[in-house]
């Protein structure tokens, strides 16, 4: 095990002449995660975020994207990784609430923000527009339509966004269809009341989270085009939401040129071809780019009692939506364990009996107790989701850059 350097300050050598990179979470190079595991042994959850990870997949998903790519900072909203990804050409960014505006224009002053939560405070709309320059918001009602040119004191520049309802889309974790969205005749309308105060207007959809059928893009550009040519209105651009998937196992989605594919061959189909597009992916750009090591603290039987839990880094993996993330074992003397893989289910450090993740877990049949498991995936709707319920909210995290990676530089 070598850990070149540890600081809390980071480590990344100044170029002449350049200022040094200063980042808030402290940087650790390395070769592998089980190195960093056995030399700081962590008794708190600890998360490694790995930047280069997240600087390839910005990269490629913006080369392959026939369109504009906006980052949804819901998803992990840390400074860190916003910086990186604005570094890698993501320069526009989805927000829902002024906390999120406030920590993405502090973390990428140029970026382009869009206000795309249907349902705002008029304050924070308000101060959206007047104090950190937003212009761009989304509207699934009149009524939200009112309290924006109400609050931006119709603001000339204003970008409107009308979020159309998709029918149930069964491919997706969590269909977003149920909450949000207009029908499709009150979407007419609104395009229509919106397009005299907007200078740039438009549609927008999001299929749900963890989208396993590129056709369900194919499907919403399809009511989206019936959509525009039924309200005469003319339309600026389209913008299709997140929902772009990852594997986990059990779950194997086609490859990302699939949607693509999908989404190109229906903007073609649909005489869309030239028409602007967006897109607001979280989970795809950022779930790769995190792991989060958490400890047993007791086995009984098949049931790991973990130092984490839904009340902390791993909500997607309780009752609800039982998400199995990629998991491994790490283990004191390193050696790999020659047990076979068997099925396990966890449960959260909190007194909550619904604080259980039913899995099932693949890990070694010999895993006991002060074991560390590595679980993979973890860079969206982890951090972000931890709460501090009975105390047990408190948690680590480094950005590691990968040693051989780094020797390449
Ligand atoms: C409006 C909006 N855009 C984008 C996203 C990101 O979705 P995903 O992480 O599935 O890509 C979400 C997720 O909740 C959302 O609500």
């Amino acid at each position: 095990m070598k850990l070149l350097s540890k600081s809390g300050t980071p480590n990344v050598p100044a170029k002449k002449g350049k200022k040094r990179i200063r980042r808030k979470t402290p940087v650790y190079h390395a070769t592998s995660s089980a190195d960093i595991v056995l030399s700081l042994k962590p008794v708190l959850p600890l998360y490694m975020i790995w930047p280069e990870k997240l600087a390839k997949k910005a990269q490629d998903f913006i080369r392959q994207f026939p369109g504009d790519v906006m980052y949804a900072v819901k998803c992990n909203p840390s400074a860190d990784v916003i910086r990186t990804l604005y570094k890698n050409g993501i320069h526009a960014f989805d927000v829902a609430s002024i906390d999120e505006i406030k920590i993405a224009r502090k973390a990428a002053p140029r970026a382009k923000l869009y206000f795309m939560h249907p349902v705002k405070s008029p304050e924070a709309i308000r101060m959206a527009y007047h104090k950190y320059g937003v212009r761009a918001f989304v509207l699934d009602t009149l009524e939200e339509l009112y309290k924006i040119v109400r609050e931006t004191d119709l603001g000339a520049d204003l970008e409107l966004f009308v979020r159309m309802a998709l029918p149930k889309n069964n491919s997706a974790q969590i269909d977003f269809a149920a909450k949000f969205g207009a029908s499709q005749e009150d979407t007419i309308s609104l395009l229509k009341e919106s397009r005299s105060v907007s200078s740039k207007l438009g549609l927008c959809f999001h299929v749900g989270t963890q989208t396993l059928d590129p056709d369900a893009y194919a499907q919403g550009i399809r009511i989206a085009a019936e959509t525009i040519r039924k309200s005469g209105v003319s339309v600026d651009v389209l913008d299709i939401g997140g929902g772009f998937p990852v594997a986990y196992p059990g779950q194997t989605p086609p490859e990302f040129s699939e949607y693509v594919d999908a989404i190109t061959q229906a903007l073609s189909f649909n005489e869309l071809q030239h028409m602007p597009l967006l897109c607001e992916p979280g989970r795809a750009l950022v779930a790769e780019a995190g792991t989060l090591v958490v400890r047993v603290e007791q086995r009984r039987g098949n049931i790991l009692y973990l130092n984490d839990g839904t009340y902390g880094g791993l909500f997607d993996a309780g009752q609800q939506l039982q998400t199995r993330f990629p998991v491994q074992k790490i283990c004191e003397d390193n050696i790999k364990s020659a047990a076979p893989d068997q099925p396990y289910q966890f449960a959260g450090p909190t007194c909550d009996s619904l604080d259980m993740m039913p899995g099932p877990f693949m890990l070694p049949a010999d895993i006991k107790t002060g074991d560390w498991i590595q679980i993979d995936n973890m860079g969206a709707y982890s951090q972000v989701m931890r709460s501090n319920f009975n105390g047990f909210g408190t948690c680590n995290a480094l950005h590691i850059i990968e040693e051989d990676l780094f020797a390449l530089k």
